[in-house]
């Protein structure tokens, strides 16, 4: 292959995204392309892209600005635009960037391939948005996974899409409504993961506990668990994005009794206060998530809870922030991502009146921002001394003398250790803690 023949692939927005960006690249690599991280280097430029929020669309437009001069030197480059954003303006960003020579939406990244030799061949500009019941996707998925050589940790989507209608999300419009990947296809992609060197699988979904609802078989989401169980080699499975209000008895006496599921669950609540809940369309109120909490933790020892959370929805007052605090306090989060609420067209929000001044979001987004990292610092100092089990991932990226990896509640630990390591799972003993986890030593049994 000539120096030529190199794709670069840029990701934006969530694990989802990283999943289907993986797909494309093995789909390239199998048309024998090769994988580069220099842009000015390769033949094809994909940027994969999120439309969750402003600042993620804007990225991408000021990185396509960044890629003009290597399309003006080299014509015959490809640039090609996925995901998200492309789904939602489709045709009309073929028109705002000139030199853009392909728009694939999300039902049809499995035929990149198709639609790049159409553009090198035609040398025409295309826009594929495709339909959700497109049923080949799956088949494009599981076939790009028999590819050699898998790393120690994998994503598996389970279901795309969702049939939630939360008032402030652009997901439902350019994702669709939910679908589930058959059972014994997810099963089949996992050991096949496994049989090439894998040990933890991050089950994907915009809320995976909706998995099986628009299956014609009776499956859900604990039965796919229950079904992993016996998959060798596999040795952790976690999944996200889970909706608090599907959260059931069942799937917490899953995630406690079945081995390899870990200890974690990510449970978005966006906002502390009924009101703003029901305005967001959550269908759950602040009670029912506390009493959740509750139930977790005195269900599954050890159980670390994380979240998302929103600032400035419209309407929130100066009182209802403060609640929303109180409760996060209460809660003790073990960690949280945290947003100012991003007004999406066409979502029912951008209608309500009182929209939060800039001004106050971000005063608002850095208090929440100050009390989630004293309520993980607080949650990993209650954790020191522990010895807990770690999946060594390689070596420090801020430490290079040493190893890090994660416990099964998804927390980091940083430790002196042999390289010989990683890979393995190992006893580790936390002997500090910090917001962002733990250092640690090897346990000496
Ligand atoms: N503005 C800000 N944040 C948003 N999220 C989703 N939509 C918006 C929006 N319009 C956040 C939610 C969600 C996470 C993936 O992104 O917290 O859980
Ligand atoms: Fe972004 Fe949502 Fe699309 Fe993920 S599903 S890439 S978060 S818009």
């Amino acid at each position: 292959m000539s120096g030529m023949s190199r794709f670069f692939i840029q990701t934006y927005g969530c694990q989802m995204n990283e999943a289907d960006s993986e797909i494309m690249a093995r789909i390239l690599q199998r048309a024998g392309y090769e994988p580069t991280d220099a842009p000015e280097e390769a033949s094809i430029i994909l940027l994969n892209t999120c439309c969750v929020r402003a600042k993620p669309e804007q990225k991408v437009y000021s990185r396509l600005g960044e890629l003009r001069p290597i399309k003006e030197r080299r014509p015959e480059v490809i640039i090609a635009l996925a995901g998200c954003m492309a789904q939602k303006e489709g045709q009309a960003l073929l028109k705002r960037v000139p030199y853009l020579d392909l728009v694939i939406g999300t039902h049809q990244f499995h035929r990149i391939e198709e639609f790049i030799h159409s553009c090198q061949q035609g040398g025409r500009r295309i826009c594929v948005l495709g339909s959700e019941d497109d049923p080949s996707i799956a088949r494009h998925e599981l076939a790009a996974q028999t590819k050699t050589g898998a790393n120690l940790k994998a994503f598996v989507p389970i279901i795309r899409g969702c049939d939630n209608n939360c008032t402030y999300c652009v997901v439902p419009s350019v994702r669709g409504r939910q679908k589930s990947r058959p059972l014994h296809e997810i099963k089949a992609e996992t050991e096949a993961l496994t049989a090439r060197g894998c040990k933890e699988v991050t089950l994907l979904g915009q809320n995976v506990l909706a998995y099986g609802r628009d299956l014609p078989v009776n499956a859900d989401f604990v039965s796919l668990l229950e079904s992993l169980q016996d998959v060798e080699g596999l040795e952790r499975i976690r999944f996200t994005t889970a909706h608090p209000r599907d959260v059931d008895d069942r799937l917490i006496e899953a995630v406690a009794g079945l081995p390899k599921v870990c200890e974690h669950l990510h449970l978005p609540i966006q906002a502390g206060h009924d009101r703003l809940l029901k305005a967001m369309g959550r269908g759950h109120t602040t009670d029912y998530y506390l009493e959740m909490v509750e139930k977790i933790r005195a269900k599954i020892p050890g159980v670390s809870i994380t979240t998302d959370i929103m600032v400035g929805f419209p309407g929130e007052t100066e009182e209802e922030f403060e609640a929303s605090l109180k409760l996060y306090e209460k809660i003790g989060f073990d960690q949280a991502f945290t947003f100012v609420y991003s007004p999406r067209p066409g979502t029912p929000a951008t209608k309500l009146p009182d929209q939060v001044p800039q001004k106050a979001k971000v005063t608002r987004l850095n208090r929440l921002i100050e009390l989630i990292n004293a309520s993980a610092l607080q949650a990993n100092a209650s954790q020191v001394g522990r010895q807990g089990e770690v999946l060594v991932d390689g070596v420090s990226e801020k430490d290079p003398g040493r190893l890090a990896g994660r416990l099964r509640n998804n927390k980091l630990v940083v430790f002196p250790g042999k390289e010989d390591l990683i890979g393995g799972l190992i006893s580790v003993t936390t002997t500090a803690a910090h917001m962002w986890g733990f250092t640690g030593e090897v346990s000496q049994q």
